[in-house]
């Protein structure tokens, strides 16, 4: 949510092919779990801006909190925070899903932005109304210049949130308790507009979301029609809570504030797409936004995979759209999510020399593509793999949880997959000394079986 009018987008739901296995919810809430009350509830930290500079914070009250503020302080190690807090007042708005399809709640959200922070500095922060106040949570700014840091990666949380994402993503930060922020490839859940399983993503999470920055990427699931003739007419538009309970970046194209956007973190371009929506222009946007990028490390995130797989699906006008603009910049990560498998490999590009004819491998691009799935639905790999692709893939699996911790230290990134159980399941390391070329790839997989339906607990029956 920003301070800025942001008009709901409305755009078509883009045919999604593949296996949807019937997938009966088996949690059962009672009447009322979730619903907002005068206390602060879904804390969330999202970057909005210089995350070395600013950090904003969002929440959700009941109707009854009409004005909300923030209280920061630079973290110290005596109780009393309250005397070295500052007030910082909050923006509030009005969320009426009455009328929406899943929705159907009437709530508060306020959102509150830190800025003119030390880079490098661990804060407190509470948030309330002055009578109704949340714990105090910390977070660290980032540093002002290239520093070493950690960040995790999951892709679709979508369904069995509150049941099966919640051990995965708890699990993500026992493995990782450095992490800097996380970035949600897509499908955080399964109906848009769900206040149920918006409630369910909230709880499973709990705490985390209050000190581990949330990096949300739009997936075709955060799209749904509004009503009853939307969903006649094929019309989706995003999930209505979206804009309410996260505040980020406004840095994308015009009519994709808030969906597609950029930061800079310690050395690293971060950058957001939405794939729900391929026109040219968010394509020259980021196009612009990579030619004129002084980090060393390219990493991209968005929901389709350029490299289905599973079942029939393919993003042909996607990756022919997209891949040429990271080849062109050497994107060094490609972090995606929507085929509920594991995937990891690489472009296959390989140039002829016109003169001798001779194959050899063409330097232009390089990108690492990942799939990964978070939460408790799963597909099958496609047959096949991606032999169907110029693309060598090295690693999958199938009916497995997994979250990545992606390691980026000066001129090395550490990219690790762990399962549910915090083992080490695929592992790759890149190297590259200068910004503006194709980073060196080292394999590191461990040498464990690959995970298929044939080798873990049935998942359908
Ligand atoms: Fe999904
Ligand atoms: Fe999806």
């Amino acid at each position: 949510m920003r301070a800025f009018l942001v008009g709901l987008s409305t755009v078509f739901a883009i045919a999604a092919s593949g296996q949807s296995q019937p997938y009966p919810e088996s949690v059962d809430f009672p009447a009322g779990w979730g619903a907002p009350s005068p206390q602060p509830d879904r804390i969330i930290l999202t970057f909005s801006g210089d995350p070395a500079r600013t950090q904003s914070v969002t929440w959700r009250t009941d109707t009854t909190i009409r004005a909300a503020l923030a209280q920061l302080s630079v973290a110290h190690g005596a109780p009393r925070l309250r005397k070295t807090a500052v007030d910082v007042p909050a923006v509030t708005t009005r969320l009426d899903g009455r009328g929406v399809l899943t929705a159907g709640a009437v709530s508060h959200h306020h959102s509150a932005t830190f800025t003119g922070l030390q880079p490098g500095t661990l804060y407190a922060y509470r948030v309330g109304d002055g009578r109704h106040w949340s714990e105090w949570f910390q977070f660290r700014t980032a540093s002002a210049g290239e520093e070493p840091f950690t960040f995790l990666y999951v892709g679709d949380a979508q369904n069995y949130i509150y049941e099966l994402w919640s051990r995965l993503i708890r699990q993500g930060f026992q493995t990782s308790p450095d992490a800097r922020f996380v970035i949600h490839a897509g499908d955080l859940v399964s109906d848009a507009h769900s206040e149920r399983q918006w409630s369910e993503w909230f709880a499973a999470g709990g705490w985390l979301h209050g000190m581990l920055p949330s990096v949300p990427v739009t997936g075709n699931h955060e799209y749904r029609p509004l009503t009853a003739e939307d969903a006649k007419a094929k019309r989706s538009a995003l999930s209505v809570q979206w804009r309410h309970q996260f505040t980020l970046p406004g840095n994308g194209p015009s009519g994709l504030e808030e969906t597609a956007y950029w930061f800079d973190y310690q050395g690293a371009r971060i950058v957001v797409l939405n794939s729900m929506e391929q026109e040219q222009a968010q394509r020259d946007w980021l196009d612009s936004l990579l030619t004129d990028n002084p980090n060393r490390w390219t990493i991209l995130s968005f929901h389709f995979p350029i490299y289905s797989t599973t079942g029939d699906r393919d993003n042909k006008e996607l990756r022919e759209l997209w891949k040429p603009v990271f080849d062109k910049h050497h994107v060094d990560l490609v972090l995606q999510g929507h085929d509920h498998t594991y995937a990891r490999g690489r472009a296959r590009s390989f140039a002829t020399n016109a003169s001798t004819g001779v194959n050899r491998r063409d330097r232009k691009g390089g990108s690492v593509y990942v799939v990964s799935v978070s939460g408790g639905k799963m597909y099958d790999f496609k047959k096949g793999g991606w032999q169907e692709y110029d693309a060598t893939l090295e690693r999958k699996a199938e009916n497995t949880q997994l979250f990545q911790s992606v390691r980026v230290d000066g001129g090395r990134i550490q990219f690790r997959s762990f399962t549910a159980t915090g083992e080490l399941y695929d592992a790759f390391d890149l190297r590259k000394r200068r910004k503006g070329r194709e980073a060196r790839f080292r394999e590191r997989m461990p040498e464990t079986p690959e995970r298929v339906h044939d080798n873990t607990i049935p998942h359908y029956h």
